[in-house]
């Protein structure tokens, strides 16, 4: 059994009461509770769990105290009022969607989203909701999208995979002309980097799975925004069932004891691996907000903090042949899709994570087939670098120490 009532009780104090020992001290740890049901006292403690009045847990799928743990830790990180936790970056996004949206409302989605977006897309087009494609370079333009019932923008920044950057004030006040809800993934640069909503975002979205659990062990979604949303949001999960599992919630609560300090290397590794490519001959394209030639690094100044984070892309070579031999030769820094771990990872997101678009949608914004999209993880840089070194080498444009080829639209063999 379920009770609809519950969200009330949680939204009005973020502080879980954490569970004492018979001793009455503190565990270090939270908990595992793997318990999906609890033993009501009597019908009175029911009510009063049901009513919000006592502090109390009833099925799995409303609530659990190890996840409600995490929630807690995520919403401060965002400063936000308070947080949902569920079982994937998806399932999250996909609440979102479900939660906010109804047929005949109009949805703005840039390109530059991570790939499921597209077939979450279809599903919502089903249901009757009305969606608009845009470029992330482009979101100065972003208002001529804009419709009368446009009800949500939803938007990442540093995006995936060329990490565009869009300025969240700017687009906020484009949203507010409509009354438009404005969610922002907040995946790429983790809140060691950016609050979203401290400028102007309605709700923040993250994939778990990545940085903020950092160890490849964990899938995991969160969404932080006020006590209104949160309820909203908990009716949602509620009903469908998207509670992430204790033992998840615990390896995520381990996983943010260690974020600031892993998001602070990364970052720093990020920006000599960035400013290392950008000097590299076979690499074009190199995109890196904290690189002062990038396009999006004045945005990113404005609203980025303690540095850029640890994602970049870039081209390698002129055919997906080359950045094949690249990424292949990567000895210290692993091929494979995610992020944000403490492994460096690299992929071709033509190849990975947008394989389910249909092929001319893979390439009108930006990607093409050898880019490759890097996550920069926390190992020595030198290590990374020599990695890197050596792997390009293998690269014909490379060996030849023709220059950089300048950045901007140029034409690419698949192959
Ligand atoms: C920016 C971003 N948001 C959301 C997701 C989806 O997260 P998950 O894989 O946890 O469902 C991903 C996955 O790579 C992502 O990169």
């Amino acid at each position: 059994m379920s009770s609809p009532k519950r969200p009330h009780q949680h939204s009005s104090r973020l502080k879980p009461a954490a569970p004492l020992t018979p001793y009455g001290n503190r565990p270090m740890v939270t908990p595992i509770v793997h318990a999906v049901n609890y033993e009501y006292l009597n019908f009175e403690v029911l009510r009063q769990i049901t009513d919000g009045e006592v502090d109390g847990y009833t099925y799995h799928r409303d609530d659990n105290p190890t996840v409600r743990a995490v929630e807690c830790q995520i919403a401060r990180l965002e400063g936000a009022e308070d947080c949902v936790v569920c079982t994937s970056g998806m399932a999250a996004c996909t609440m979102v969607y479900l939660t906010y949206l109804r047929a005949g409302d109009h949805l703005l989605l840039f390109h530059d989203i991570y790939g499921a977006h597209y077939k979450v897309s279809l599903i919502l087009e089903r249901l009757g909701v009305d969606i608009t494609w845009v470029d992330a370079a482009d979101w100065r333009n972003l208002a001529k999208h804009i419709r009368p019932n446009t009800r949500m923008i939803f938007l990442e920044t540093p995006s995936n995979p060329l990490c565009k950057v869009v300025d969240i004030r700017a687009v906020r006040k484009m949203a507010d002309r409509v009354g438009a809800m404005l969610v922002v993934d907040n995946t790429f640069a983790t809140p060691f980097h950016q609050h979203p909503l401290e400028l102007g975002a309605h709700l923040v979205v993250h994939s778990a799975t990545k940085a903020l659990g950092g160890h490849n062990d964990l899938m995991a979604g969160a969404i932080a925004g006020s006590k209104d949303d949160y309820d909203k949001l908990w009716f949602t999960r509620q009903a469908i069932g998207t509670t992430l599992d204790a033992y998840s919630a615990s390896l995520l609560e381990r996983g943010l004891k260690t974020f600031p300090l892993r998001a602070e290397r990364m970052a720093q590794n990020a920006l000599a691996v960035a400013n290392h490519l950008a000097k590299c001959p076979g690499i074009s394209n190199l995109r890196y907000p904290g690189l002062k030639s990038d396009e999006g690094h004045r945005a990113a100044v404005r609203q980025m903090r303690n540095g850029y984070g640890g994602m970049m892309a870039f081209d390698v070579g002129r055919t997906q042949a080359d950045a094949k031999r690249f990424v292949s030769a990567l000895k210290t820094i692993r091929h494979a899709v995610s992020l944000g771990s403490t492994e460096s990872l690299i992929c071709i997101p033509f190849l990975t994570t947008m394989l389910y678009m249909p092929p001319e949608r893979r390439t009108s914004f930006g990607v093409r087939p050898h880019s490759v999209r890097l996550s920069v993880g926390v190992e020595p840089i030198a290590d990374l670098l020599a990695d890197l070194d050596q792997a390009l080498r293998r690269i014909p444009q490379a060996k030849s120490r023709k220059r950089n080829p300048p950045t901007g639209p140029q034409p690419a063999t698949a192959s």
